[in-house]
């Protein structure tokens, strides 16, 4: 579907990408190759966000809990990051996508914090699609962090306590300058946060497709779109007929 086909389309919509392990299992597969999977359809996924020139769009790739994981799936998936940047950056470069990492990159090996380093300078300056990508990610260590960025200003006399409010906090986020998540996205039929983008997500419609990752289309994405676009946000207020 194009961009005139919706009546409405997020601004900015953020994925979990979950299932992986899952369809791996099923497709009686190493996780680590249900992880590579997930990376090949994110290609259309990203391709569709583009066409339809929704602004920013936010995943879900490694979380901090996620260090939990067995040391061969995590390794599985720090390689699966170098592979990634390093087949799909050219194409996104030439789309004028500008990326930005979600999350602390110095807690990384240093191979996949140079390449993250690479992406995000490489693209700084495209004005394109925003793609966000969570990797060492937490969002309650992201508000821990804002907080200590402003305590430090006020601290240090540039800031007056009450002069902080909810823009000055927002600056201090990952997604410093980039609108709130409109639309959040989990596969798998799994129905949580699981600490991802806590303050953008404030007001965000949550789809939960059954489809485990590796299987979302374009089809299921057009469809969760859909159901956006029929959502009635009210943002706490009432809506024109009630
Ligand atoms: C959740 O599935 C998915 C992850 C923990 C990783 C998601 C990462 C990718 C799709 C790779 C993206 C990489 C880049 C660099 C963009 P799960 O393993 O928790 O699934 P399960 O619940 O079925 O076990």
């Amino acid at each position: 579907m194009e961009r005139s086909d919706f009546a409405r389309l997020p601004r900015h919509v953020g994925i979990i990408m979950d299932g992986n392990g899952r369809w791996a299992k099923a497709h009686k597969l190493a996780v680590a190759l249900g992880h590579r999977q997930g990376t090949e359809n994110l290609r259309e996924i990203i391709r569709h966000t583009d066409d339809l020139k929704i602004e920013a769009l936010s995943l879900y790739a490694f979380s901090t809990e996620n260090w939990r994981r067995s040391p061969d799936e995590v390794a599985a998936l720090m390689q699966l990051i170098l592979d990634y940047f390093a087949s799909e950056i050219d194409e996104l470069d030439e789309k004028h996508v500008r990326i930005t990492i979600l999350g602390d990159k110095s807690g990384l090996p240093e191979k996949q914090r140079a390449t993250l380093l690479n992406a995000e300078d490489r693209t700084r300056h495209n004005d394109g699609l925003r793609l966000n990508i969570a990797i060492n990610y937490g969002g309650r260590a992201e508000l821990v962090r804002a907080a200590r960025a402003l305590a430090q200003r006020a601290a240090a006399g540039e800031l007056r306590p009450e002069e902080i409010d909810e823009d000055r906090l927002a600056a201090e986020l990952w997604t410093a300058g980039q609108p709130d998540v409109d639309l959040l996205i989990r596969t798998s039929g799994e129905m949580r946060l699981s600490n991802f983008l806590l303050w953008q997500c404030a007001y965000a419609e949550f789809v939960f497709p059954e489809e485990l990752w590796p299987d979302f289309s374009v089809a299921s994405y057009d469809r969760a779109l859909q159901v956006y676009a029929a959502r009635d946000r009210r943002f706490g207020g009432r809506n024109a007929q009630a």
